[in-house]
């Protein structure tokens, strides 16, 4: 597995960042309705108010996530580029994000124009984003970096589930437009989206990007190689199961069984690899992952007490500490080492030294900040602590909804409100870096001009 990065091919920042402004905001939506239906959101997985919070997640912030993080990332660790990248990703930004408004709008309201809207719209923008990935993947497919075989597997399976889960998504929209309901397809749809999708691409990232950022030893090589196949297989078996009423159950629940353990697997190797890390003292990103990490191996217990009780309880609490417990996390705690970098290294490009001149190059250094300063740890520190919380609240809410409902709601709102005043203020930082470079004395004079408060002495 490739540990090297080729940051040079990094896109343009507008790239990545417009799809990660979307996550405080979606985080936003989520924590008001959360306070606005209190109660009802966690009384059956069929509320509307669930289906809208649950798009909210799935599509406003882990989608956007995920688009975002699949273009920075695709680029600089495999050497694969995205055509017009600048251009596309705005309108594939643009689809996703009124797209998901529309389709929880269609759930609070159940109008059928908002379904139809949803359906055309995320249509456009997701089978867009697999169609300008897979032109990428195709067009670059004799240059990738040599290491990098791995992660693409894994991406390639991630985009098959993505396929599936939106065909499936937009046909129970297109149903819900004209008055029906498919529950037979709700199931399917949603382990494509989770297991298939979600689930197989963090797998894919954190093969990546856990060893370097958190620098930790690599994953064993069985563990890379095979786990997201065996895992997109275990998802295809029980589809097939799921759909044919003649088999006994216990076949669908075994398929089950080994989902739950290959995702077990994976979690506990990344939660010993966090546990043994090189850097003894845990950074945030640490503090989410090993959260998200937590999370995932307790599906397996509640895993079981839905198959033995079919409980309303246990469904949520399952699908909560996947979305919410896991993913969330993980994403959430990528932010804090994805956005400083991005940042850092944009500046840095900004540079522009005129052959070479060292006497430049001393004066951009100075009122150039450290990646840390972009997000001092103390801040994404304070908002693990809340977001901890706001997690621990949820899985509760999800037993007793009438104590913990409200609370749950309020701390996501406060999580979401610190992490996009975590995230303004490194953007501020940005502007105020790039305005501190265009201000710069000309060469000759540079020795003397003043230091950047964020910069080191
Ligand atoms: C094209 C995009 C999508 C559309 C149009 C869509 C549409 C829908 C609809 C209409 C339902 C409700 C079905 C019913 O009540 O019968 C649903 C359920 C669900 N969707 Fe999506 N969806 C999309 C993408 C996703 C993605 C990407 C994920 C996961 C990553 C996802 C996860 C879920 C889950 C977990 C449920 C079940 C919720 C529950 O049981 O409470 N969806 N979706």
């Amino acid at each position: 597995m490739q540990r090297a990065l080729g940051f040079d091919n990094s896109p343009d920042l507008s790239v990545p960042l417009r799809f990660f402004l979307n996550i405080p905001v979606f985080i936003l939506l989520a924590g008001t309705l959360v306070l606005w239906a209190g109660p009802a959101v966690f009384s059956s997985r069929w509320s509307l108010a669930t289906l809208a919070l649950t798009h909210l997640f799935t599509l406003g912030i882990l989608g956007s996530a995920m688009l975002g993080a699949m273009m920075q990332i695709l680029p600089v660790a495999c050497n694969i580029h995205f055509p017009y990248a600048r251009h596309t990703s705005c309108g594939i930004h643009a689809l996703l994000t009124f797209g998901t408004l529309a389709l929880v709008m269609g759930f609070l309201d159940m109008r059928p124009i908002w379904f139809a809207s949803a359906a055309v719209l995320l249509a456009f923008a997701l089978l867009g984003f697999i169609s300008i990935t897979s032109i990428g993947l195709w067009q670059h497919r004799r240059q990738v970096y040599k290491g990098a075989r791995e992660i693409l597997v894994t991406v390639r399976l991630a985009l098959i589930g993505l396929v599936i889960t939106v065909i499936l998504g937009v046909t129970l929209a297109g149903a819900m437009a004209q008055g029906n309901a498919l529950p037979a397809l709700t199931d399917l749809h949603a382990v494509w989206g989770l297991a298939g999708w979600a689930g197989i691409l963090l797998i894919g990232i954190s093969f990546q990007l856990i060893p370097i950022f958190q620098v930790t030893e690599i994953y064993p090589k069985l563990l890379t190689r095979w786990l997201a196949i065996v895992i997109l297989g275990i998802v295809l078996a029980w589809s097939a199961l799921s759909l044919s009423d003649a088999l006994p159950s216990i076949l669908r629940e075994a398929t089950e069984l080994l989902l739950v353990a290959a995702y077990g697997l994976y979690a506990m190797t990344t939660f010993h690899l966090l546990w043994t890390r090189k850097r003894p003292k845990a950074e945030p990103t640490t503090l989410f992952w090993r959260l998200a990490m937590l999370c995932l191996i307790a599906c397996a217990p509640v895993w079981l007490w839905l198959t033995s009780r079919h409980d309303t309880a246990a469904t949520l609490l399952l699908g909560s500490l996947i979305i919410v417990g896991t993913l969330w996390s993980a994403v959430n705690g990528m932010l804090y080492k994805i956005v400083p970098f991005l940042l850092w290294k944009h500046a840095q490009d900004a540079m522009i030294i005129p052959d070479h001149d060292p006497a430049q190059a001393r004066a951009y250094l100075r009122v150039m900040p450290k990646i840390a300063a972009y997000l001092p740890e103390s801040r994404a520190n304070g908002q693990f602590i809340v977001h901890a919380l706001a997690v621990v609240t949820w899985m509760g809410a999800c037993i007793a909804p009438h104590w913990l409902a409200y609370p749950a709601g309020g701390l996501l709102l406060i999580s979401g409100i610190w992490l996009a005043a975590n995230m303004m203020s490194a953007l501020m930082i940005y502007q105020r870096t790039l305005k501190a470079m265009a201000a710069m004395p000309l060469a000759a004079n540079l020795d003397n001009s003043p230091a950047h408060p964020y910069s080191t002495p």
